[in-house]
């Protein structure tokens, strides 16, 4: 029987740290969903001591998913461990990730230490890890520069300690694949007890070689792979899943299977470049919008005469569906509720109608409804459970004059309205929900993205409103983007009040 490889995903935690690119708790939730119908083992869900968010996000996922294991980041810190293990309480299958520097350059500059402390504080931390969770697993940090003998007393040592897998990270994307796999055998030739854990990939792409390494990493012994969807990730990102799945699924020769249903990897890949606004370079491999265009006349000759001359894989192997329909105002229910399913979303009937209202007035709008906007709207539905809903909201504003807003508010089924100006559309808006909504908040954070091109896209606006010491996510989406910022108010305060 050929080796099982187990799929490590961290778009939600490595992935995540991408400035500008964070999910709320609701979309890290809608991720977490489709990474379990794409068959990923191991969700890294966040980093449970950095914020309250990344806290709240591991509770949530946990409750969310069922079969995948959910992982929570740690330092070599019983604090950190603390904090993982409580967010991990509902969990079905847990994992804690907690490790340490190994490189002498943080060994020296980052922890002002020496090798032995090190490897004293690596074995600590999984020793306590394991107080809380039988499936520990350990990192060591820049193992990619780490020398391979020290290396392999650190991990002998974890192992002994406890430590399920053992995460050897190439954390500045330096190493050349032959010398990442070569470490990897080292490893697994020189640690003793080296069969009672298993060693993970963990591949930053700074030099363009994260799949290469990942790869040369798993064809010397790495039975498990840390990957991100689209290779998003910190700097130049990190190993896509999608390349190492497709990779395995192409090669034959490699005797090794994953758990990833293919046809899932398209879908997951636009969710997550929507619902992070990371658009996929166009020629990114597997995913990428011309991975399967031929377009010089002799690649199109031979595709139109046998299709496997040019292309080794078949589109609707990764979910592309090359026959997708263009929606427009003309299409019906049947082919909204398609192109959803494509695009990993299935709604229940009463739901499907509710979207389906909602994408009749968007077509109205727009020439064409792409699969961003599907995604939008599916997600929008959530609007409707609201204690408060925007009922009509008008505004006016131009040059050389001060904005006036005023609108109307359903609060559990009580009409109220408000009318107020301000410095601009949106802040005339906000003043005016707040004469209704008499609470003392502070808008923190407030971005506005178009979600492809043209001036009749929809708007997506993200906020945070802080609020009795509480940071509150909201997001709206509409083609007029002062709705749109009104709606993310609203859902922030939807997340405070009673719903
Ligand atoms: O790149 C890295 O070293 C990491 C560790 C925290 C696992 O992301
Ligand atoms: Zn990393």
């Amino acid at each position: 029987m050929s080796d099982r490889l187990f799929i490590f995903d961290t778009t939600l935690r490595d992935g995540e740290q991408v400035p500008g690119c964070q999910l709320n708790t609701i979309e890290k939730i809608q991720v977490a969903k489709q990474l379990e119908a794409l068959g990923v083992d191991i969700i890294e869900a966040g980093f449970p001591i950095s914020s309250p968010g990344d806290f709240n996000s591991v509770i949530e996922i946990s409750k969310a998913v069922t079969w995948p294991t959910i992982c929570a980041l740690t330092r070599a810190v019983e604090k950190d461990i603390d904090v993982a293990a409580d967010a991990l309480r509902y969990a079905k299958h847990k994992r804690i990730h907690t490790g340490i520097g190994t490189s002498d350059s943080h060994i020296k500059y980052k922890f002002n230490s020496n090798r032995e402390e090190i490897i004293e504080r690596a074995v600590a931390a999984v020793k306590y890890a394991r107080r809380y969770v039988e499936d520990v697993e350990f990192y060591a940090e820049d193992a990619g520069r780490t020398d391979n003998e020290y290396l392999a007393r650190v991990v002998e040592a974890v192992i002994k300690a406890g430590a399920t897998v053992v995460n050897i990270p190439d954390t500045t994307g330096y190493c050349l694949p032959d010398e990442y796999g070569a470490k990897i055998k080292y490893l697994m030739e020189h640690v003793d007890g080296v069969h009672k854990a298993i060693l993970s990939t963990h591949c930053h792409n700074d030099l363009g070689m994260a799949t290469a390494n990942t790869m040369s990493g798993v064809l010397n012994g790495a039975r498990q792979v840390e990957v991100t969807i689209n290779g998003i990730g910190e700097r130049a990102g990190n190993t896509s899943l999608e390349e190492v799945a497709m990779i395995i699924k192409c090669h034959h020769d490699i005797d090794i299977q994953t758990n990833i249903n293919t046809q899932k990897i398209y879908p997951t890949s636009r969710m997550v470049s929507s619902l992070m606004n990371m658009p996929v370079q166009p020629n990114k491999a597997i995913v990428g919008r011309n991975a399967f265009a031929h377009s010089s006349g002799i690649h199109q000759d031979g595709v139109l005469k046998n299709v496997q001359t040019y292309e080794i894989i078949d589109p609707k192997d990764v979910g592309i569906d090359d026959n997708a329909i263009v929606l427009t105002a003309r299409s019906g229910r049947a082919a909204l509720k398609h192109r959803l399913h494509v695009l990993g979303v299935e709604l229940e009937q009463e739901k499907l109608d509710k979207v389906y209202e909602d994408f009749l007035k968007l077509a109205d709008k727009k020439k064409e409804v792409n699969d961003d906007d599907v995604l939008l709207l599916a997600g929008a539905d959530r609007s409707q459970n609201h204690h408060i809903k925007l009922d009509y909201l008008q505004v006016t504003s131009g040059v050389g004059v001060r904005s006036v807003a005023s609108l109307g508010l359903s609060i559990a089924g009580e009409k109220f309205e408000a009318a107020s100006s301000g410095n601009g559309p949106v802040d005339a808006a906000i003043e005016a929900l707040k004469k209704i909504i008499r609470r003392q908040m502070v808008l923190k954070e407030f971005t506005i993205q178009a979600i492809s091109k043209g001036s009749d896209d929809v708007g997506k606006v993200h906020m945070q409103v802080e609020y009795d010491g509480h940071v509150y996510y909201g997001f709206g989406a509409n083609t007029d983007i002062v709705a749109a910022s009104v709606e993310a108010y609203i859902d922030c305060i939807n997340k405070f009040v009673k719903q």
